[in-house]
């Protein structure tokens, strides 16, 4: 099969689209033929080597697809059912998944949602309800608003009963923001946002910032907390953030800090599908719609990267097998 591997960290140049022999299934995977293929930014992270893999790898994080074949053991899925996952090794046409991280497609959650939302769906789910659940009426902050995550996240806690202010670079975001749930919109451009958020707030603060910007809204977002706020810090697109010091928590209000990951909050086979029922609702419902702006030739995610890291794109993106 083809598949889109690394054999060395670097820019979008070190992507090779390149031919993989894919073994059959081992005892409890199930081999999956992609339809689409989520991208995500922990894609970029993988291939700069922020977060280090062993080489060569597979680069991709989620997909969906038909299962065709199954190893020894397997009962949860069989050959012809309508899958997707998060896992690695995505970028491919096909590809070898334990079946414990599947999750079946009901019948309205069409392929390309479902490699577009799996990932970056269920990261809204845990964050809004389970890292810091959001209570209605409540303001929060959240980063990158227009984004993948964001226009998700905005959408799912207005359902919620959430005002948010959400945060953009580039002004032509912000009513892209605005229409899926962002109350008020803020650029980051703009050096005053955090002190922006405490006018919002009448001086309180907010009680949460999500935040997967990482270096370049550190420091704002801790200045954007109500005392005894929580800080989620949960990527780093403008790079890591820098070590801190716990006395920063107290001289700033009592904060608490989280840098939560989705696989610690889909570790049992149950967490997984629950949180996956609970995104599959929100899009059922139309209280979330899943909006794919960008769509590649799997072959062609060098572009994808290069948009993605370069602030170019809104929504989701997808790589078409
Ligand atoms: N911890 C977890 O469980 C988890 C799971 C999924 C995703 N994440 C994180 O959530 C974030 C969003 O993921 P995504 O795939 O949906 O990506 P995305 O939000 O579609 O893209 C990243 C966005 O970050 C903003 N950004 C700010 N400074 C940037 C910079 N210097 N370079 C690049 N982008 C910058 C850009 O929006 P503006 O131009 O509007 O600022 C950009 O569009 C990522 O940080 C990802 O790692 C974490």
């Amino acid at each position: 099969m083809k598949a889109i591997r690394i054999s060395k960290t670097g820019g979008p140049d070190v992507l090779e689209w390149t031919d993989v022999d894919l073994p059959p299934p081992a005892p409890g995977e199930a081999r999956v033929r992609h339809t689409a293929v989520g991208v995500n930014f922990i894609d970029i992270y993988h291939r700069t080597g922020l977060y280090k893999v062993p080489l060569p790898a597979i680069l991709g994080s989620e997909a969906a697809g038909v299962v065709d074949t199954v190893g020894a053991g397997v009962t949860a899925v069989k050959p012809g059912d309508r899958v997707a996952y998060f896992g690695n090794n995505a970028y491919a046409e096909a590809n070898n998944v334990p079946a414990a991280r599947l999750v079946r497609l009901p019948a309205e959650i069409s392929d390309e949602v479902a490699a577009a939302a799996m990932l970056k769906g269920m990261t809204a789910q845990y964050l809004l309800k389970r890292t810091y659940p959001v209570k209605k009426g409540q303001t929060i902050l959240w980063h990158a608003a227009a984004g993948g995550v964001g226009l998700i996240a905005c959408q799912w806690a207005r359902h919620l009963g959430v005002h948010v202010i959400g945060t953009v670079g580039a002004e032509s975001k912000m009513a892209l923001a605005r229409k899926h749930g962002a109350g008020h919109v803020l650029s980051t451009h703009d050096p005053h946002w955090p002190g922006k958020v405490r006018e919002l707030t009448g001086g309180e603060g907010v009680p949460v910032v999500y935040d997967s910007v990482g270096k370049a809204t550190w420091e704002g977002s801790l200045d954007c907390l109500a005392i005894r706020g929580m800080m989620v810090s949960f990527g780093n697109a403008s790079g890591p953030v820098p070590d801190i010091s716990p006395g920063v928590l107290s001289a700033k209000g009592s904060l608490y800090l989280t840098r939560p990951s989705l696989f610690h909050y889909t570790r049992t086979a149950e967490e997984l599908q629950q949180t996956a029922d609970d995104l599959f609702d929100v899009i059922r419902s139309g209280a979330v719609k899943i909006e794919i702006h960008q769509r590649f030739r799997l072959s062609d995610a060098a572009k994808a990267h290069e948009a993605l890291q370069s602030r170019a794109t809104t929504g989701a993106t997808i790589l078409l097998p």
